[in-house]
């Protein structure tokens, strides 16, 4: 899709289709009023006659026009004009952006920025418009043997009344290098266990370097072996597939500027090794990467807006897979910080592999690490799919990261990191346990981790509940890169 700006009025605006706004109670925006006059009042005719409520939901396309430019017209209906919202706002774009999707409309003309939008500023619906559209227009078709039919709309323009000004177009370059980077971290995430292996990720990421002048290096197993990251290792072990430490470096600042690092849960796929999980919805377990896919979408993103900031991804990558030289409930382990973990359950491996990559962070003296997994059913029990659980050990970078998150319609919700939830990770046997029972799953799994990040600021995002959706819908989403891309541009600009 590519996306302009500029000041236009939409009578004059030569389009296949301008799309306009209408209140409850029939109410046109201010800007479909000139329209509507050049019309000879078609618009209010068709309110009138009551085929356009201006009800939230309801959409109407008018194709016979004469007296403007633009061949048809696309009426949303806003709802009511004292409730409009953010949450109204981004509610419309989605049967707009259905509608022209399935219409033969190559272009169109949305006159929706002006709106006024409660708390929400200019930027902010530009950056909304833009990731609806890219939502709209994805599909996961890499696989079919024929490719589903693309919709016509290719270019869409955003009219607006006043001259838009440079933070108008930045907004739209960078809403537009996030769409770009939702889209990798969906594509990555939708792909099947078997083609995306940790070997597919590492080369998704040299390729991500040679595209956008990164730096990529790939730990083997060999390597991790001498770091004594043996956590992470015992993870991949009854798998045929070898694991990988993926590590990919922007520098958009100056090279003495301390890095975020961002770690990705990379298990390709989850099968839960010795502790098997039940079969129903196995295959859902292929999304278990999809924190690494974040990253690697953020990156690209952030490459993309050639933000003035360092980042470093670091990503661990396996399967979990059940064998005769797999792990085995009791199995205690020695992790590269050398605290030692008693397994109790495989299943729990997510935060197996992430305890030695955060510690292996600590080699890049970061400024903040964030690390982002599909960590615990628990947080889907939580939060369900709307919002991602945040822990963090500075309360002002959850901060950060949760306004970030409201701000992009990206949201996570902090949970306690508290000490009394540490004695359920307490082991007879070695330094720590890797589960703490069923009370407070997403907390202890945090815990766990907490362990492994005292020499740094760090905050954990558990996406279990939002990086995928389940059922007819099924498909990653892209979060949380909206959320960590924002988190960064603001960093980048405070800078
Ligand atoms: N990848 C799963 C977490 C998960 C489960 C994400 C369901 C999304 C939906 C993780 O590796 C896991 O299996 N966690 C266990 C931990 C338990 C054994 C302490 C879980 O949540 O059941
Ligand atoms: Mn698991
Ligand atoms: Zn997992």
């Amino acid at each position: 899709m590519e996306f302009s700006i500029k000041q236009s009025s939409p009578e004059n605006q030569r389009s296949a289709c301008v799309v306009l706004g209408v209140y409850e109670g029939g109410q046109l925006a201010p800007s479909a009023h000139g329209f509507d006059e050049a019309a000879n009042h078609q618009l209010s005719d068709l309110i009138a006659r009551g085929d356009m409520t201006g009800k939230s939901g309801s959409i109407l396309m008018v194709h016979t026009l004469s007296g403007v430019a633009a061949e048809r017209a696309l009426l949303v209906g806003l709802g009511k004009q004292n409730e409009f919202n953010a949450k109204q706002f981004i509610d419309m774009l989605r049967p707009v952006f259905a509608t022209l999707g399935k219409s033969v409309c190559k272009d169109a003309a949305l006159y929706l920025t002006d709106l006024p939008v409660k708390d929400q500023d200019e930027s902010w619906k530009i950056t909304q418009i833009v990731l609806a559209a890219a939502e709209s227009a994805y599909r996961s078709d890499g696989m079919k043997s024929k490719p589903a039919e693309k919709p016509a709309l290719r270019k869409i323009l955003l009219g607006t009344a006043k001259k838009p000004g440079a933070s108008a177009q930045d907004a739209l370059k960078q809403a537009d290098a996030i769409a770009r980077g939702m889209k990798l971290a969906k594509d990555l995430g939708n792909l099947p266990g078997n083609i995306c292996t940790p070997t597919y990720l590492a080369d998704q990421a040299r390729k991500l370097a040679s595209s956008h002048k990164l730096k990529a290096s790939i730990l083997e197993e060999k390597d991790m072996e001498k770091l004594g990251m043996y956590s992470l290792l015992s993870v991949t072990r009854g798998s045929r597939q070898p694991a990988k430490l993926i590590t990919l470096e922007y520098k958009g600042a100056d090279k003495k500027q301390k890095p975020v690092v961002l770690v990705g849960k990379g298990l390709t796929f989850d099968s839960g090794g010795i502790s098997i999980k039940p079969a129903a919805e196995m295959d859902e377990m292929k999304y278990d990467m999809c924190g690494a896919a974040s990253v690697l979408g953020t990156i690209l993103a952030v490459a993309e807006m050639g933000l003035k900031i360092n980042v470093t991804g670091v990503i661990p990558s396996s399967e979990n897979m059940p064998d005769g030289a797999a792990s085995k409930p009791g199995d205690i382990v020695k992790s590269m910080s050398g605290q030692t973990i008693e397994i109790l359950n495989t299943d729990a491996e997510g935060r197996l592999i992430l305890c030695d990559a955060l510690t292996y962070a600590a080699r890049f003296e970061p400024d903040t690490v964030i690390d982002i997994a599909t960590l615990t059913g628990a947080c889907v029990i939580a939060l369900g799919g709307v919002a991602s659980g945040l822990f963090s050990n500075q309360e002002s970078l959850a901060k950060e990261l949760l306004d970030a998150g409201l701000y992009m319609n990206d949201k996570a919700w902090q949970m306690p990191l508290w000490d009394e939830y540490q004695q359920q990770l307490d082991s007879n046997f070695a330094d720590m346990q890797n589960i703490g029972g069923r009370a407070a799953g997403s907390v202890t799994a945090a815990c766990f981790l907490s362990r492994f990040t005292k020499d740094y600021r760090w905050a954990h995002l558990d996406i279990a509940g939002t990086a995928w959706k389940s059922g007819k819908e099924k498909g990653s989403t892209g979060r949380p890169v909206p959320l960590l891309a924002q988190y960064l541009i603001r960093r980048a600009r405070a800078k």
